[in-house]
């Protein structure tokens, strides 16, 4: 029985920065941020979103249309958030609201940075496996903040993922392959009085690269496998410098006929987080949409996928594309990402410091946010979303 990611969507608010503007600003090389970083814009969140207004956004592409039958095979919405709004409710509570899904369901957030959006995946293709009539809604939704001037701004980036899971999947299967490890360490994290993320930023990249050469050798021992068994290696993306980094450390495993199609799929993949930014949790999920919209792969081609979560949890594992895996990607994430607004570094500037907080009472607007779900207003420290259609 097969299982795996049966159809996928992605949400990104409407409004960017050029990474350009920003290095001149910085009085900083461009060439620093759109080559030794890779990144060349980020998404700018409006305040009329947030992890879960974008979760909900994401999620309506995947399910407008679905029937009422289809609708009540959701068995859970596992929402995967390092940025959630609520230190205790779970943000998947609210998408079972705003997405009109039955009552009997569980509705869970989970939380290991970067990592959660995989964990979700994993206990959603566990579950299906044991009740393979039931479906599973994933979603990873974060905004990625470091702070202005910060050496973390130019990784910033906003934007949610959503995944439907089930037997027979459209888009690929999940080889029962994982590799996974997990350590405490200090390399990223956020406490809790805080709305920005505190980072060693070269001791994380180098435990990013730790993880992933470790894993891939227990990976490739454990699962017989050789870098050439695979047509592509996805990475989570903090900013597209970093998949580059972990691979040119298995260089030499990579023959010499394979080389090519991994570079191409390489870039292929990081197509859209150049352009996006961070987004924590969704980022891995991002790029694999990017890789499967902008290069032509086959039927059965298998996908090394790997998660990194700060703090620190790794894992690898490997899906295997189904014949019309293009169809299901729903929605069209190049034209999302090319319709929204630039906005100029001060404006930019005025809405990081205008990130709303719940000890106040809020109206949200924004003239130029036309997405289906919106966060309108903070009352008595609580969030009231409004669906804009
Ligand atoms: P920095 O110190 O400003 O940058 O911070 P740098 O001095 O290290 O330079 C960056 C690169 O640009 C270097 O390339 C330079 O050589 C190059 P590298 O040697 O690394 O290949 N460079 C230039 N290239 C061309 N022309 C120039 C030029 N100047 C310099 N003129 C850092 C960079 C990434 C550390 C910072 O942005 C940061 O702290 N970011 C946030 C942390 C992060 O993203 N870590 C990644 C791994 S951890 C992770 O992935 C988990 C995470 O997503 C969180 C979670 O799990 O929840 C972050």
């Amino acid at each position: 029985m097969e299982i795996g990611i049966d159809q996928i969507s992605f949400f990104t608010p409407n409004l960017y920065l050029d990474l350009t503007e920003l290095a001149e600003k910085r009085g900083v090389d461009p060439n620093k941020y759109l080559v030794g970083i890779g990144q060349e814009k980020q998404s700018i969140v409006p305040p009329t979103q947030d992890s879960v207004s974008m979760a909900a956004n994401a999620a309506s592409i995947l399910l407008e249309q679905k029937s009422t039958e289809f609708l009540n095979s959701i068995d859970e919405i596992l929402f995967a958030s390092e940025s959630g709004i609520d230190n205790s409710k779970s943000g998947a509570v609210y998408l079972q609201k705003l997405l009109n899904l039955k009552k009997n369901m569980r509705a869970i957030e989970i939380k290991q940075a970067c990592y959660g959006g995989t964990f979700a995946l994993m206990t959603a293709f566990d579950y299906v496996k044991l009740h393979p009539n039931k479906r599973i809604l994933v979603v990873a939704s974060d905004i990625a903040r470091y702070g202005l001037k910060s050496a973390g701004e130019v990784t910033q980036g906003a934007g949610a993922v959503a995944m439907l899971v089930s037997t027979q999947p459209r888009l690929a299967s999940y080889n029962w392959d994982s590799v996974f490890q997990s350590e405490d360490l200090m390399d990223f994290w956020r406490p809790l009085d805080q709305s920005e993320a505190l980072v060693f930023g070269k001791m994380s990249q180098e435990i990013y690269e730790k993880f992933f050469y470790e894993i891939w050798q227990t990976y490739s021992q454990k699962n017989l496998k050789k870098v050439s068994d695979f047509a592509a290696f996805v990475f989570h993306l903090p900013f597209t410098k970093m998949g580059k980094k972990a691979l040119d450390q298995i260089n030499d495993q990579i023959d010499e006929s394979k080389k090519d199609q991994l570079e191409k799929n390489r870039l292929a993949g990081q197509i859209y987080n150049r352009k996006v930014g961070n987004l924590y949790t969704g980022s891995l999920y991002l790029s694999l949409i990017s890789l499967l919209k902008n290069n032509i792969l086959k039927n059965n081609d298998r996908i090394a996928m790997f998660s990194y979560g700060s703090g620190a949890e790794g894992e690898l594992y490997s899906l295997s594309l189904a014949a019309d895996y293009r169809q299901a990607i729903l929605g069209d994430p190049a034209q999302m990402i090319a319709s929204r607004r630039k906005v100029s570094v001060d404006e930019y500037e005025g809405l990081f410091r205008a990130f709303p907080e719940d000890s106040e009472d809020h109206e949200l607007t924004n003239s130029y946010d036309s997405s289906h779900f919106q966060l309108k207003r903070i009352k008595d420290h609580q969030r009231i979303y409004g669906d804009n259609f």
